[in-house]
């Protein structure tokens, strides 16, 4: 039996069971990247985001995020296939969102927010003030979905990306930090 995910698109849908054969709602996980999870994201930034621009989050980049102390990777498990990540860095003030894609075939289910909402709540925690990203400015998608998630643009950025690919800046403020997680 197809059970419904949170969202009513027909792609959300998935099947799940109990031990018992019992039909369930299983909804992705979402985790720290390990080592073993390096090579799946770099070929999904090369796929989903990089397109166009060559490939600079190789797999020996990302593995060096995931050992780095002041970035996170969160990955979403969807049935143990890697169906989205994000990769954040956190510095004093501000914490940087350098990547986050959902596979194509996941989206619009809600795990972008997730995901994003996963990797912000550290810096909420930490009391830093803002998160900042950049944005290939031919990807309306994700400026439109990363408005949605509270970031408001800022700049953008001619050549960004290579020297061929503008990016739009966009920033979230994060307030008073844990008094924030409280409310
Ligand atoms: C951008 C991306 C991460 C969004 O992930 P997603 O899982 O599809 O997004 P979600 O399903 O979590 O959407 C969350 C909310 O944003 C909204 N949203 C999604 N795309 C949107 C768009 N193009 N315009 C406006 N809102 C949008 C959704 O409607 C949803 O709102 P709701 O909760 O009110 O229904 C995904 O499209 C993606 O991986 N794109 C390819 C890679 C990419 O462009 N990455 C970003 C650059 S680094």
């Amino acid at each position: 039996m197809w059970r419904r995910s949170r969202r009513s698109s027909p792609h959300c849908w998935r099947r799940g069971y109990t031990g018992e054969g019992t039909p369930m709602i299983a909804l992705p996980s979402i985790r720290l990247a390990t080592s073993k999870d390096a090579a799946l994201i770099a070929e999904m930034s090369r796929d989903y985001i990089e397109h166009g621009l060559g490939w600079s989050w190789t797999p020996a980049r990302v593995l060096a995020a995931v050992r780095d102390r002041a970035t996170n990777i969160a990955v979403a498990v969807d049935l143990e296939l890697l169906a989205g990540f994000g990769i954040m860095h956190y510095g004093e003030d501000s914490a940087h969102l350098a990547l986050l894609a959902v596979r194509p075939n996941r989206q619009q289910c809600g795990l972008g927010a997730r995901l994003i909402a996963w990797l912000e709540k550290p810096a909420l925690v930490a009391g830093i003030e803002r998160i900042r990203l950049e944005a290939r400015a031919d990807n309306p998608k994700a400026i439109g979905f990363y408005r949605k998630q509270g970031y408001r643009e800022v700049g953008r950025v001619n050549g960004y990306y290579r020297g061929t690919v503008d990016a739009v800046r966009l920033e979230k403020r994060l307030g008073s930090g844990l008094g924030t997680l409280a409310r």
